[in-house]
């Protein structure tokens, strides 16, 4: 049974002062539970005061980014070794916007999921389309591409599908207000998983696919309801700890229903 989980993605927000007010204002009882996994993607310079903050609530501490080696001179980067120092569990690896903006390609993707796992991060991986490849009809070309990229050589044990999750993000659909619809993100969720087996049932039935881009507390539910969808990858929404909480609430809500 893989375990349903909302991600939060801050991107390049937050002062200290804001992520306190965060935690002040985040509902004891939603910080409590252990159904729903609740992840925090935080920017570099609030990881290690979120680390403390969260220390006595079921909320995982995550990463945005990270480079691969252990240390080195690499000005401005932040190693897997100083993440897990600072209390991190998981990483974002292969977000669009580090696509985007950042030039990464699949190359160094792959080394920073190698590195990851080596140090016992669990990267959430993100795959997804553009608009334009996605009107050129080449959605199942890019994904595999972007997977296999990522994953190749690996060594694709049953284990990697709990020492990592997926997750599908249409760019289209990010910080637009215009999600995918549900059917359409659980039919690319499926051909993800259908994609995994070729590695691996045991660790395609393990890993979770998340699915991101506009995601809200109104629909998420939207997404989670998808048998192939495990949880969701949101920006925008988790910035506020009442829009975060709802999130969590509408998947707990939705397991109970
Ligand atoms: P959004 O961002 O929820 O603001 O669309 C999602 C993401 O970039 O992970």
């Amino acid at each position: 049974m893989r375990r349903k989980m909302v991600v939060a993605n801050w991107k390049m927000y937050k002062t200290l002062a804001e992520v306190e007010d965060f935690t002040r204002h985040f509902p004891g009882e939603i910080a409590a539970q252990r159904t729903v996994e609740m992840v925090i993607c935080a920017p570099f310079t609030a990881l290690a005061r979120l680390a403390v903050l969260l220390e006595k609530t079921a909320l995982q501490l995550g990463a945005q980014n990270m480079y691969w080696p252990d240390e080195g001179a690499f000005t401005g980067e932040i190693s897997p070794v100083m993440l897990r120092d600072a209390g991190v569990k998981y990483v974002l690896i292969g977000h669009s916007e580090r696509r985007r903006y950042f030039g990464e390609e699949e190359t160094l993707i792959h080394k920073k999921v190698a590195a990851a796992l080596e140090h016992d991060l669990i990267p959430i991986l993100c795959v997804g389309e553009n608009e334009e490849q996605r009107s050129a009809g080449k959605t199942e070309k890019v994904i595999q591409e972007q997977l296999w990229g990522a994953l190749e050589g690996l060594g694709l044990k049953n284990e990697l599908g709990e020492r990592m999750v997926l997750a599908y993000e249409p760019v289209w659909a990010i910080g637009t207000g215009t999600p995918a619809r549900g059917e359409d993100a659980g039919a690319v969720a499926g051909l993800i998983r259908s994609l995994l087996r070729e590695k691996g049932s045991g660790m395609a039935e393990r890993m979770r696919i998340l699915y991101g881009g506009s995601v809200q507390p109104e629909n998420i539910t939207d997404f989670t309801a998808q048998k192939e969808i495990d949880g969701a990858l949101v920006g925008g929404s988790s910035l506020k700890a009442k829009s975060f909480a709802a999130l969590v609430e509408a998947v707990l809500n939705e397991r109970g229903a």
